[in-house]
């Protein structure tokens, strides 16, 4: 069987987990997915580092040991991906015994082959990022230029990798290799920091003792293995490496899942090691950008830190999954705005495709009791069939690219044809005029356009995907997403359930979007009892005329989904023009000749270019939207009370 394996980056456990740990994570579980769902046989990776300097730190500043703040910290990454049902086959922490082992085992090595070599060390480093810097790449010869901090100068016995010696094998991998660093910006980049040559890497550290020991054979306890050298390793170690080397088949990995700002550890470092190691060259590193929250660079100090379980627990774990992938390019930064997400989950999801699903499931329980087949598809709707063809042979080279925001917004655009089909087909007057057959198979292929999508979303929305597989009749699966999405065969004929919206609308932000960092204190001035219950008078509710108007054209408006524009007779001189947003709930020919109510005194507005002269009044709840008409026929023009 294809073996398929992903990692993320093991977490550093001196911070608890947040959006941009959670991003990485759900990446690399959507294509673990998606790889499942292809047949092949995935192992999926992920876990802690736990070593390092600035662990120790942490746990002193904390009056704990750094094992027992490791294991704390640890637990609560394991509990949310735990939580998140995130399908990871290992959850490596690198104070196993095994790891370290494997980290040892490949330290001896690299100093057997003579790749390894001790030497002193002066220079700079930066605890926080735990990395070293030349001064020349000091910002104000002191501070770090990746994350700003102060460095510390450091003069210490060291052993050293030559890196330097790995220069150009480095660069002929990723020249014969155009996806092995991705995006292509990243690669660029990656090959411009070797032509300006490599220096050899300092692996040990003296100066504390909270890491991975050097191996005996050294005979020079005192060093710990530098925590990039000992973090990089957990990707094969967890497969056995150092040990029983059980899952060592699933190595090279297809993807390491990382963010810009560890790339060079990634695409340079780590891949110099293997080179060492004589091990074979992951397929493909691919790095994202980094999360902002309303535009604002999150920190612990200003408060804005967007943590993963309160998004998902506030708007869903899978809407919020949706919004991470879809929201960004990949490689590029994105940006965390609650208006931003709710915009998805109303439109997207709710607009675009819950509202597509509850359409079939609603005609066709109005006109076939729930029955729908397949057969008569091919005859009306070819030109839809080879449509959707020709999108879905497109996804596969964006999921292999890590480019799913583009897979997604295809995915959509599948989604589009069968609004778009069931408006222009028009359902409700073919069967008004006993065109059965038409109807039949309008539904027929919005259903099975429906299969096909559930399937594709799958590795992003998995329960989703379950959902409306199981209301369609049918199960998500590798032989499934074989015969309906590579063979593309159709659904058998089956009675589709009924089932409640899967996305209930959001009305408003639902976390403080602020954080509050100092408590302000706001005199508000006393209401009135009325304006506290929010009560009005009988003269403020005499503003609004409300008047009875009989529809006498409607129309669709173009390039809208939702927009119909509407003639209203209000026995004035000239008839109103009215766009209404009613456009999902009836159709012109169902509305020519009914009365509805009126509001007679609005302010004109521009709606698509078109003026609107007034609103008419509707209800709307989980059923949907109806529009608010007198019991019997009233003079057109009749004011409301
Ligand atoms: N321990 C190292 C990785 C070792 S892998 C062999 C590490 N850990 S980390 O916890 O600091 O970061 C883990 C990942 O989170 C990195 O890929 C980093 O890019 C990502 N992010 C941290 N902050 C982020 C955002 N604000 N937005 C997106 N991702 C960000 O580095």
């Amino acid at each position: 069987m294809n073996k398929f394996y992903v990692t993320t980056p093991i977490y550093y456990v001196n911070d608890v987990p947040h959006i941009g740990h959670a991003y990485t994570t759900i990446i690399a579980d959507a294509l673990a997915n998606y790889a499942k769902l292809q047949g092949k046989e995935a192992f999926f990776l992920t876990g802690t580092d736990e070593h390092g300097q600035k662990i120790e730190e942490a746990a002193k500043k904390r009056d704990k040991s750094p094992a027992e703040y490791a294991d704390e910290i640890s637990s609560k990454f394991k509990e949310l991906w735990d939580e998140f049902e995130i399908g990871y086959d290992k959850f490596i922490r690198t104070t196993e015994e095994d790891h370290k082992h494997g980290v040892q085992l490949a330290f001896k090595k690299m100093y057997e082959k003579g790749d390894i070599y001790k030497g002193e060390y002066e220079g700079h480093y930066c605890v926080s990022c735990e990395t070293f810097f030349t001064e020349s790449q000091l910002v104000d010869k002191e501070f770090c230029p990746e994350c700003g901090k102060p460095t510390n100068l450091l003069k210490e016995e060291s052993y050293f990798f030559r890196l330097s010696k790995y220069e150009k094998p480095l660069l002929e991998w990723i020249e014969n290799n155009p996806k092995a660093i991705l995006p292509k910006s990243r690669r660029n980049e990656v090959v411009k920091f070797i032509e300006q040559g490599l220096e050899d890497l300092s692996i040990t550290r003296t100066s504390f003792s909270w890491g991975v020991k050097t191996p005996k054979e050294i005979n020079d306890s005192k060093h710990v293995v530098y925590v990039w050298l000992d973090a990089l390793m957990n990707y094969v170690t967890a497969l056995g490496y150092g040990k029983d080397n059980k899952n060592i088949s699933f190595w090279p990995a297809n993807y390491h899942i990382i963010g810009k700002d560890i790339l060079r550890f990634h695409a340079i470092f780590w891949p110099a090691f293997l080179m060492s190691l004589e091990l074979p060259m992951p397929l493909c590193i691919a790095a994202h950008g980094w999360w902002t929250r309303d535009g604002e660079k999150m920190s612990k100090s200003k408060g804005n830190v967007v943590k993963p379980k309160e998004v998902a627990d506030a708007y869903g774990l899978e809407n919020f999954r949706y919004f991470l992938l879809r929201e960004v390019p990949f490689g590029q930064d994105g940006d965390f705005a609650q208006k931003a997400l709710i915009g998805r989950i109303n439109n997207d999801l709710g607009n675009d495709l819950g509202n597509l699903l509850n359409r079939i499931i609603g005609m066709s329980h109005k006109y076939f009791d729930g029955n729908i087949e397949s057969s008569l598809v091919k005859t009306y709707f070819q030109n839809e069939l080879t449509q959707i063809k020709s999108i879905i042979n497109g996804l596969d080279d964006y999921m292999s690219e890590v480019q799913i925001n583009k897979y997604l917004e295809d995915v959509w655009k599948i989604i589009s044809i069968g609004n778009k089909i069931i408006e222009t087909t028009q359902p409700w007057t073919k069967m008004k005029n006993n065109e059965e057959d038409a109807v039949k198979a309008l539904l027929g292929l919005v259903a099975n356009l429906l299969a096909k999508v559930a399937l594709l979303v799958y590795p992003i929305m998995p329960k989703t995907a379950e959902k409306i597989a199981s209301t369609l009749s049918f199960e998500i699966n590798a032989q499934n997403f074989s015969k309906y999405i590579k063979n593309d065969e159709m659904l058998s004929g089956f009675v589709i359930e009924k089932t409640p919206p899967l996305f209930p609308k959001i009305e408003e932000p639902l976390l403080a979007s602020e954080p509050v960092l100092e408590p302000k204190i706001v005199v508000k001035p006393e209401k009135k009892e009325e304006e506290n219950l929010n009560v009005i008078t009988i003269d403020q509710f005499f503003q609004t005329q409300i008047k009875i108007g009989k529809i006498v054209d409607a129309q669709e408006v173009k390039d809208s989904k939702k927009l119909l524009l509407l003639q209203i007779d209000i026995a004035e001189e000239k008839t109103r023009q009215v766009v209404a947003g009613i456009k999902e709930y009836y159709s012109p020919s169902d509305l020519i000749g009914t009365q509805i109510c009126l509001v007679a005194n609005l302010k004109p507005a521009k709606l698509m270019g078109l003026t609107s002269e007034g609103m008419v009044l509707a209800a709307k709840d989980e059923n949907g939207l109806t529009l608010i008409r007198p019991q019997r026929e009233v003079k057109v023009g009749t004011k409301v009370s």
